[in-house]
């Protein structure tokens, strides 16, 4: 009878409002709306769209290992509302200035049991999507929380496909997507991108991670899902004192696939800038000594193959000079390298160069051409290691001018080294709260020295570049070093399979424009024709952009080279023309310094046709559009140098005919008349 009564009255509440009274709020143009209350007890959100439901009634809460859990004995005592609207301006980006506009609705809850204890839920209600975080206010029964396990539920209404991968397993970030039936789907990292059978797309993420622990989507059948933090080795995997807000947990919501390019709802969610004047913040192209070490042509570590020499490092700030790359990146330079690094044995030392390396005299050569060093620490996750050198370490780099720094985190997930507060050695996942923290305490003492950063097997990006700007990007996916080692290699849907996920994250230092992918060096090439290595430029965001092949691979290549020497990293707008996840895509962007417009068009292994109106030029304007496209016979596998590179006269009212090869691309740059 019981089970009976209780089926009717999820029944109801499945195909109605919440059973209890409930708050509910909508997005600003009305569309979205969320509902929040609390019923038998547990304290639960659903969120629909149109009418139509998108997020079925989801529960909210947590486990303590200190405390009872917040779970079974929840009512909602009160609420609060607000609306926010205001335009922000980005010092750098893919977009001069962004609306930050949404509605707010908090809900306190209180648990019945024993001493009184609260929390409350603050929702942020946006045209493209929601996002909501929990509030631990202070309070005398609840002064120190040790976090268990985030109990946060996330029921889709509708079945579907998903994009994603693994969560919890060894190879951190880089694993490639699967697309899979939603039911299929394991423990997935985020973002998730979820399109469902009704045709809407949704990204399931996370926004201004602080000093907690990421979280992983467990899937728990059907099409429900629940949060999962990442692991500690003391057990709970927050500890956090009262008052604190745990990281937004957002849904990006789009009729297509293209809206999620374009949703700023993860860099709104973020504080506002807390570093001041950040003008010495530059975007920039690169060019560097990391190539050669991937395709095994030079070493890392000493010897007669080493790479980072004072010589090699000359030709390439010579090379970076006369192609107007602003940086160098050299790695290998300090001692460490030698023998198995990986994992954090050898203890790389970051303030002391090998003996064929002087970066004085480098540092002093690069500055004479106007070129600036690209500073690397790569720390093997030994983070017991780096975080008492690092202070000097960037005080190094500052002295001598350097003013960014590639970071970098080899090792197994789950095998970052760590001291706890007894001096003890403890492994640590890369994504829990230690490593959060890490990450930013290299942020800030980088900013204290005016360093921007870029990491490598990173925290994932969750826009914290909003209130720390010098973070100005990442890896955290396969990035082209795959297609170096092979085993396999990037597949043609990886690129396109990354814009509709990991980029929806943030920037990615993806390194594009490898030349050298003559079919002969099978194994280990990139599977992409040479015009889509091009409009990776375009397509993957990032402000700082290496050109990674080596020197005369360009050389050889001068034509297709131009369109990278052409190409900006600093954008006034960004508009996704077209796309569906995995298969294929279309940006354009406009240059912050002219009024040149840049296009990059993807597809995955399949060769397509893709009509693209120009309506996005500027009105009254005449261009000249120079169009790197896949020549006639272009394949991926086959013949993936096939390039046709020609120019003509276009305005806004004319649409382009844009033919992509199987694994190929298209760069466009429309330069204003
Ligand atoms: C992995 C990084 O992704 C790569 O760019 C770097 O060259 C190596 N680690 C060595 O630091
Ligand atoms: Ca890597």
């Amino acid at each position: 009878m019981l089970r009976f009564l209780i089926t009717c009255l999820c029944l109801v509440w499945a195909s109605s409002a919440l059973a209890d009274p409930s708050f509910k709020a909508t997005s600003p143009d009305g569309k979205i709306m969320v509902e929040v209350g609390s019923s038998f007890g547990e304290a639960t959100y659903q969120i629909s769209r149109a009418g139509k439901p998108v997020i079925t009634r989801s529960k909210m809460g947590f486990l303590f290992t200190n405390a009872p859990k917040f779970d079974r004995s929840l009512s909602a005592i009160s609420h609060t509302t607000r609306s926010f609207d205001e335009t922000w301006d980005l010092p750098w980006g893919e977009a001069k200035s962004i609306r930050n506009r949404f509605n707010e609705l908090s809900v306190t809850f209180e648990d019945g049991r024993g001493a009184p204890r609260q929390f409350s839920v603050t929702f942020r209600i946006y045209d493209d999507g929601v996002g909501f975080r929990y509030n631990f206010p202070d309070q005398p029964n609840l002064k120190q929380v040790a976090i268990s396990e985030e109990m946060t539920e996330f029921n889709l209404a509708e079945d579907g496909t998903a994009w994603w991968q693994p969560a919890g397993e060894w190879n951190r970030y880089e694993y490639l997507y699967n697309r899979t039936p939603i039911r299929e789907v394991g423990q997935a990292h985020t973002p998730m991108t979820v399109r469902t059978k009704g045709g809407l797309h949704l990204s399931f993420h996370e926004a201004a991670l602080v000093d907690y622990s990421s979280m992983w989507l467990r899937h728990a059948g059907g099409t429900r899902f629940i949060s999962t933090l990442s692991p500690s080795s003391r057990g709970a995997k927050v500890v956090r004192t009262a008052p604190f807000s745990t990281p937004w947990r957002t849904i990006q919501i789009s009729d297509d696939a293209a809206g999620l390019v374009t949703s700023h709802l993860i860099l709104n969610l973020n504080e506002p800038n807390a570093l001041g004047d950040v003008s010495w913040v530059k975007p920039y192209k690169y060019v560097g000594i990391w190539w050669e070490m991937h395709i095994n042509k030079s070493t890392w570590g000493s010897g007669p193959k080493h790479g980072a020499t004072t010589e090699n490092a000359k030709r390439y700030i010579d090379f970076a000079a006369e192609h107007g790359f602003r940086g160098v990146l050299i790695e290998g330079w300090n001692t460490g390298w030698d023998g198995d690094w990986f994992g954090g044995e050898t203890g790389f030392d970051f303030t002391t160069a090998y003996p064929d390396f002087d970066l004085k005299a480098v540092t002093d050569y690069a500055k004479s051409k106007g070129v600036h060093l690209v500073g690397h620490h790569e720390t093997a996750a030994n983070i017991a290691n780096y975080e008492p050198q690092m202070e000097a370490a960037f005080a190094l780099y500052e002295r001598l001018g350097v003013d960014s720094v590639k970071t970098g985190y080899v090792a197994d997930a789950g095998g970052a080294r760590y001291r706890d507060a007894n001096g003890h050695i403890v492994f640590e996942w890369h994504d829990g709260q230690e490593a959060v923290r890490h990450h930013l305490r290299v942020v800030e003492t980088a900013a204290r020295h005016k360093i921007a950063i870029n990491a490598h097997e990173p925290i994932k990006d969750t826009g914290l570049r909003r209130t720390y700007p010098n973070w100005v990007s990442r890896e955290g996916a396969r990035g082209q070093e795959y297609n170096a080692w092979g085993n396999p290699e990037n597949p043609p849907e990886h690129e396109v399979n990354l814009v509709f996920t990991r980029m929806l994250a943030g920037p990615m230092d993806f390194t594009p424009g490898i030349f050298a992918i003559n079919p002969t060096q099978k194994g280990h090439r990139a599977r992409t024709t040479i015009a889509k290595q091009l409009a990776l430029y375009v397509t993957l965001y990032s402000p700082i952009q290496m050109a990674a092949d080596l020197p005369e691979h360009y050389l050889a290549n001068p034509r297709p080279f131009q369109f990278i020497k052409d190409v900006p990293v600093d954008w006034s707008e960004t508009r996704a023309l077209n796309g569906e996840v995995g298969d294929f895509v279309t940006i354009a962007r406009k240059d912050r310094a002219s009024d040149n417009w840049y296009l990059g068009a993807l597809t995955d292994e399949h060769a397509r046709r893709l009509r693209v109106p120009l309506t996005f030029l500027d009105a009254g304007r005449t261009y000249k559009a120079q169009i790197y496209r896949d020549g006639p016979k272009a394949d991926w596998d086959k013949n993936p140098l096939d390039i046709v590179i020609e120019e003509k006269m276009v305005t806004r009212d004319q649409v382009l005919d844009i033919r992509l090869a199987p694994g190929g691309g298209q760069a466009i740059r429309f330069v204003a008349q």
